[in-house]
């Protein structure tokens, strides 16, 4: 959600494209997505039976390389079930089979902000959302839901022949346990009917594809339809330790010290490098970032900050990168304390024994009351 990378040359696509698909547009929503692909007449989600040899090619590659998370509990029990707790493995499910989908189900939803109502079904193992549009019904296949749902979950759909795609107009926020206007679309308050917009953000492949390499492990190439089974969803083991394969076959022959990590971590710079590929740093928050948006963005304010410029600390120093954001608060004065309570070291004037994160990392708000910590450590 709300990430902001809105290049006029995809407006105008998309738009160009909408033009076409009104004129053509039958009921299904896909629709608005046709002809954008030259090559075929209408949409497909290929399967296993008409892949092209591209396909195959990205398939084999997938299979060759990866070997899943599964394929680690057996040795790494404690990482893997840390990491079943965080957001981390969870945050991109296909719609249909989603706790989202079950709860909505045969449930309608009228926009706070606009006219409209969306009715919500699931079908076999596909999940729809449907609306009157210019007089008609227009129904839409909802392919990817994005987010754990720890602050919120925003559904997505990517057409496979094109790869463009839709960020929808409602979100699930945990805060609300309900649905909300998705942050950042109340600037699609006024729509045009008969294009995309009645549905929410339309993304070009660019955005879409943003979106989900930062949501997943594995991302097929452009060429290659971005159907489902293409995709290795959410942030796996091999998302941040490089595909795996080979060490797990070296490990059970007793040989895995034979497969040297693909990535390590023990560069403080690098490892923050890894991190701000999604989390985000100076080299690439949205350039309309307001300054209350910022703690969301961990690697820009720790790289900020004298802790981190002058110690050798990492996103490790506080957090166990698998596991969940813990909140207990006496653990993290204890990380604070254990650098500044030494003589070498500046002890707080105001209170050396007190509450640190409180003062010095305060909880900011983001947007639709969901708060992040700001990890500029600094004089408050
Ligand atoms: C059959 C047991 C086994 C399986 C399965 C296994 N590992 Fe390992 N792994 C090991 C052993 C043993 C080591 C220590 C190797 C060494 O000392 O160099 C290790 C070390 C590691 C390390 C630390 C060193 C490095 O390479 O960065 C990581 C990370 C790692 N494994 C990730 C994984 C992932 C991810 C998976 C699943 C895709 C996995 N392992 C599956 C046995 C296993
Ligand atoms: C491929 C993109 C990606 C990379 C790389 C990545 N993250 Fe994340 N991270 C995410 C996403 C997306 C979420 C939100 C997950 C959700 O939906 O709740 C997240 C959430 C988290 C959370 C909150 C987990 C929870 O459930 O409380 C922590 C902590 C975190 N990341 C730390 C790290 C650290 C440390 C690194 C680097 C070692 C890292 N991440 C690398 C994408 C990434
Ligand atoms: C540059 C990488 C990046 C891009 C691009 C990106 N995300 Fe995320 N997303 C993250 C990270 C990191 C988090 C966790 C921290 C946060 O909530 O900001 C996250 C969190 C989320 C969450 C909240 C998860 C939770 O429950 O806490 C949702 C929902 C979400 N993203 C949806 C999307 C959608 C939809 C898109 C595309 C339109 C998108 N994201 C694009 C990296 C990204
Ligand atoms: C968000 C990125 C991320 C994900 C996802 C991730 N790891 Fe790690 N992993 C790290 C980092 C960073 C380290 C280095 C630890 C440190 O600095 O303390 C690490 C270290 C390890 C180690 C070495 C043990 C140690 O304490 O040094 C093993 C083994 C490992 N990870 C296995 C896994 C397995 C198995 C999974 C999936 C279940 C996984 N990791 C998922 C980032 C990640
Ligand atoms: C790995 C060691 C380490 C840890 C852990 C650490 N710091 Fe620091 N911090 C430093 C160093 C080094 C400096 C710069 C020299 C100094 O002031 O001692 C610093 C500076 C600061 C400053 C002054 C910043 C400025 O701009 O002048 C504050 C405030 C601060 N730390 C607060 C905290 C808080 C709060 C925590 C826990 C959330 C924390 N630090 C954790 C090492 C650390
Ligand atoms: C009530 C708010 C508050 C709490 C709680 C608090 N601090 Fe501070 N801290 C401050 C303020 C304000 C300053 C700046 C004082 C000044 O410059 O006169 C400061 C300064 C600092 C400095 C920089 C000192 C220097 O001379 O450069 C460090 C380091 C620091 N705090 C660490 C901590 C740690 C660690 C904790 C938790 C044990 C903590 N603070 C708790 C408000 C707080
Ligand atoms: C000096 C300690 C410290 C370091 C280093 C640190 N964090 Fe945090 N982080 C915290 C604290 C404290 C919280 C708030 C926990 C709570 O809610 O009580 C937090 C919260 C988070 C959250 C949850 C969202 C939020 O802001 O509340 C994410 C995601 C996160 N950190 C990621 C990271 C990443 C990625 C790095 C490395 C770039 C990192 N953190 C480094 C202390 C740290």
């Amino acid at each position: 959600m709300n990430d902001r990378i809105d290049p006029p040359f995809f407006k105008k696509l998309i738009l160009a494209i909408l033009m076409i698909a009104v004129s053509v547009a039958g009921l299904l929503g896909w629709s608005y997505f046709q002809r954008s692909s030259d090559k075929e007449d209408s949409p497909r989600e290929s399967t296993p039976m008409t892949m092209s040899p591209a396909e195959r090619r990205w398939q084999a590659f997938l299979s060759e390389n990866f070997a899943g998370d599964r394929a680690c509990v057996e040795c790494h029990s404690e990482q893997f079930d840390a990491q079943q707790r965080s957001g981390h493995s969870r945050t991109a499910t296909p719609m249909a089979e989603s706790s989202l989908a079950q709860i909505l189900n045969g449930k309608s939803y009228d926009d706070p902000r606009r006219d409209q109502s969306f009715s919500f079904s699931r079908e076999q193992d596909q999940f729809f959302v449907s609306t009157i549009d210019a007089g008609r019904e227009v129904k839409f296949p909802v392919t990817w839901l994005l987010g754990s749902g720890t602050h919120a979950r925003t559904p997505v759909s990517i057409d496979p022949g094109s790869g463009l795609g839709v960020e929808f107009r409602w979100t699930w926020f945990a805060n609300l346990e309900a649905l909300g206007v998705t942050p950042d679309h109340e600037r699609f308050d006024d729509y045009q009917p008969g294009t995309l917009d009645c549905f929410g953000r339309p993304l070009g492949k660019t955005q879409v594809r943003a979106c989900v390499t930062c949501h997943m492990t594995a991302v097929p190439p452009e060429e290659i339809p971005a159907s489902r089974e293409h995709f290795l969803a959410n942030v796996g083991c091999e998302r941040c330790h490089g595909p795996r394969k080979k060490h797990v076959e070296l490990a059970h022959q007793g040989r895995a010290e034979e497969s040297p990590p693909l990535f390590t971590y023990d560069d403080p710079e690098e490892y923050m490098d890894r991190c701000a590929q999604c989390h985000r740093d100076e080299t690439n928050i949205p350039s309309d970032t307001a300054p209350h948006e910022l703690a969301r963005f961990q690697p820009y304010g720790l790289k900020r900050s004298r802790c981190f410029q002058e110690s050798s600390m990492t996103c490790s120093t506080c957090h166990d990168p698998h596991d969940r954001v813990s909140t207990d608060r006496a653990q993290y004065r204890r990380i604070c304390l254990s650098c500044h309570s030494s003589s070498e070291q500046t002890a707080c004037p105001i209170e050396p024994a007190g509450k640190c994160i409180e003062c010095h990392m305060p909880a900011v708000e983001w947007s639709s009351g969901i708060e992040f910590h700001d990890h500029e450590i600094r004089v408050p």
